[in-house]
């Protein structure tokens, strides 16, 4: 604007001096009215400045404002300046909206935190359930596993008892069939021999049965122990001799010693003689002809040990602890003599209860070994209290 303005007083001077030709005061006049224009032209452009400063500078400033707050996202500048009348209006307008927006922002932010929180305990939740129900899935996979082995385990008892039960009804029914089939021409001696395999099938089925009844009620804790003191020595001396005649029609020597002078424990008398019969009609039963049976009783720390040593087959290190599972032999037997395999599973639920432990070892030249253990304390509580008779004696003991 300042350019037009010179240019316009420059073009009238230039016209005055060279285009104007008549008389000197016309010329002045036009002068004068060129310097008068070009001052009322400089002061209105000073006026002009002036009012722009006053007229744009509270919107130049509202512009400045808006483009923090945008550039900043911060809700909280307001635009500064005290107006009157329409500017004035619109700063207050201006920073009441402001106002709004940043009580609505407020809200949304606590809405957005309140939102993130709730995802948070939820999705927390989640994972827990998650965790839950594969802990619940876990256990019952495992009580699925479970119930398919004692399945397996049932239907395998099951074989083997019908295995083992037929074995001597055939026995019985062959030999009663043979019987009464020559019951009038055979000679008095063979009838004689009929009956007494009939007898030997017969015994076997009533010691498989009562076998069965021992562990099946051993195992449902419905066995009745009757603990008393008793000489556990004089216990071993008396099924020691039981064996002696056996042993000597299969040429086995038998030996029994022992160290202690006391060996009077807390015990069934009963079912502990039933372990040491099973453990000599073993060692019996696998000694060689000419074998040697050694028995001996003595103390191992807190407890009496009694070992049963033979010098028969021994046994597969690998089968040592299998063999008191129920209806195990030991793969060295299997084509041989063993019994129904029951013995040994028996002799370890006795022990157990006795609170007592029960194993085998193989010796160093031949033949193996069976330790039982029984404490010279039975443990405070039995594993099933509510089977037990305890007699007088035993509480006068403890
Ligand atoms: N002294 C031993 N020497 C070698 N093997 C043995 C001996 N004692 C036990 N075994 C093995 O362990 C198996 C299990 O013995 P266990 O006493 O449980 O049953 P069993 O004698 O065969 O039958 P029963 O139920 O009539 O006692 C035997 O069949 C045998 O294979
Ligand atoms: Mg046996």
């Amino acid at each position: 604007m300042l350019g037009v303005l010179s240019s316009a007083v420059a073009l009238l001077v230039f016209a005055a001096e060279n285009y104007i030709s008549g008389p000197t005061a016309m010329r002045e006049y036009i002068e004068k009215c060129a310097v008068g224009l070009a001052c009322a032209m400089a002061v209105s452009l000073v006026l002009s400045c002036v009012l722009q400063r006053v007229v744009s500078g509270p919107v130049i400033r509202l512009a400045e404002t808006t483009t923090a707050i945008a550039d900043l996202g911060d809700y909280s500048i307001r635009v500064k300046g005290n107006y009157t009348g329409e500017l004035g209006d619109l700063y207050v307008s201006f920073n009441k909206m402001l106002d709004t927006i940043q009580a609505s922002s407020n809200a949304l932010r606590e809405a957005r935190e309140l939102l993130e929180k709730r995802v948070r305990e939820r999705t927390a939740a989640i994972q827990q359930e998650i965790t839950e129900k594969g802990k619940v899935q876990a256990d019952l996979i495992q009580a699925k596993e479970a119930a398919e082995a004692a399945d397996q385990a049932k239907s395998e008892f099951l074989a083997n008892i019908s295995h083992e039960l037929r074995t001597p009804l055939h026995g019985i029914l062959s030999y009663t069939r043979f019987g009464l089939n020559e019951a009038t021409t055979a000679e008095r001696e063979e009838l004689w021999k009929f009956f007494d395999n009939v007898d030997h099938c017969a015994n076997n089925l009533l010691c498989l049965v009562n076998d069965l009844l021992d562990l099946s009620k051993l195992e449902s804790g419905g066995m009745t122990f009757v603990a008393q003191p008793a000489d556990l020595s004089h216990l071993i001396e008396m099924v020691v001799d039981e064996f002696r005649s056996m042993c000597s029609e299969r040429e086995v020597s038998i030996g029994y010693q022992q160290s202690e002078a006391a060996t009077t424990v807390l015990i069934d008398p009963d079912r502990i003689s039933q372990v040491i019969r099973n453990l000599l009609s073993n060692a019996v039963k696998f000694s060689p002809p000419n074998g040697t049976i050694h028995v001996e009783l003595r103390r191992a720390g807190d407890a009496f040990r009694l070992s049963v040593r033979d010098e028969g087959p021994g046994i597969p290190p690998e089968e040592l602890e299998t063999v008191f599972d129920r209806f195990v032999q030991s793969s060295k037997m299997k084509s041989n003599k063993g019994g129904t395999g029951l013995g040994l599973a028996i002799c370890r639920e006795i022990v157990g209860w006795h609170g007592g432990r029960i194993w085998a070892e193989n010796n160093a030249a031949a033949g193996c070994v069976f330790h039982c253990e029984l404490p010279l304390a039975r443990p405070d509580s039995p594993p099933d209290a509510s089977e037990t008779v305890l007699t007088d004696s035993f509480e006068a003991l403890r």
